[in-house]
């Protein structure tokens, strides 16, 4: 038991994949994550041109992917041209983008959770979350996927749209009671900036009726060892093998 209280060890979900060490949002970071023990991946979808749910990051290409302009305004053939790996490194030359279903066929085959980040602040993709919804149904990953997002309207259509999948509340600091805020929303989980979480928090949330708190991007080893226990239900990190090897030294 945590320190919190809430049985078993957290979900250690691989932000982005294994972004520490390959390059973000492509199968290649989910695939390792999945090699190194990784308990949940998260990853970002937006919309192509021509409807088409693809897992990137940035709402414009050129960081990851080597061209310019939006996501949004490039069909799914024009996107899956590009080359999503060589901005790291060399070596993935090629690496697509991929195609939320190729995450979830990853989810199925592996048994990993997945939380699926709605990336609809900066650009509205209009019918974002009834796509994704159907492509998690159409997998029946509903039980193992939590759908999250810093745009809160978009994670309440998610649970009228389907109440059986799980939803996380992004956010970055400030938020007062923000277990009583995910209630409103009909949230299971808030995914907090880092610095927004404490102990004293982590246990209220709980207490109010079992909100879990999965904070996001940690990898400093020592706040890891903090969070695992203070009893948080999940940590998003882009060093999953790095919180693995932390939990199983505290069971030895
Ligand atoms: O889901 C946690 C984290 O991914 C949120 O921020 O910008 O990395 O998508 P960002
Ligand atoms: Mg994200």
């Amino acid at each position: 038991r945590s320190a919190a209280g809430k049985p078993g060890a957290p979900i250690i979900f691989a932000h982005r994949g294994a972004s520490g060490t390959r390059p973000e949002n492509t199968m290649a970071a989910f695939r390792r994550a999945v090699e190194l023990g990784a308990t949940g991946i998260e990853t970002d979808v937006q919309l192509s041109a021509d409807g088409e749910p693809v897992l990137i990051h940035d709402e414009t290409l050129s960081r990851t992917a080597g061209a310019s302009g939006w996501v949004g305004d490039k069909t799914y053939a024009e996107l899956r041209s590009l080359d999503a790996g060589s901005w790291y490194h060399p070596e993935f030359m090629g690496e697509p983008i991929p195609h939320l279903t190729e995450l979830l066929q990853l989810g199925k085959d592996t048994g990993i959770v997945l939380n699926i980040e709605l990336k609809n602040t900066i650009r509205a993709y209009s019918g974002l979350e009834e796509k994704v919804v159907r492509a998690v149904r159409e997998y029946g990953l509903e039980s193992r996927t939590i759908l999250s997002s810093f745009n809160h309207y978009s994670l309440a259509l998610c649970k009228k749209l389907a109440p059986e999948i799980r939803t996380g509340v992004l956010y970055m600091e400030g938020l007062y009671r923000p277990w009583d805020y995910a209630k409103t929303l009909g949230a299971d989980a808030l995914h907090a900036y880092d610095p927004a979480v404490t102990a004293e928090r982590v246990r209220e949330a709980l207490e109010a009726g079992g909100v879990d708190y999965h904070p996001f991007t940690v990898n400093d080893e020592a706040r890891l060892n903090a969070l695992i226990e203070m009893g948080t239900a999940g940590i998003i990190t882009d060093h999953p093998d790095r919180a693995l090897r932390l939990l199983m030294q505290r069971r030895m």
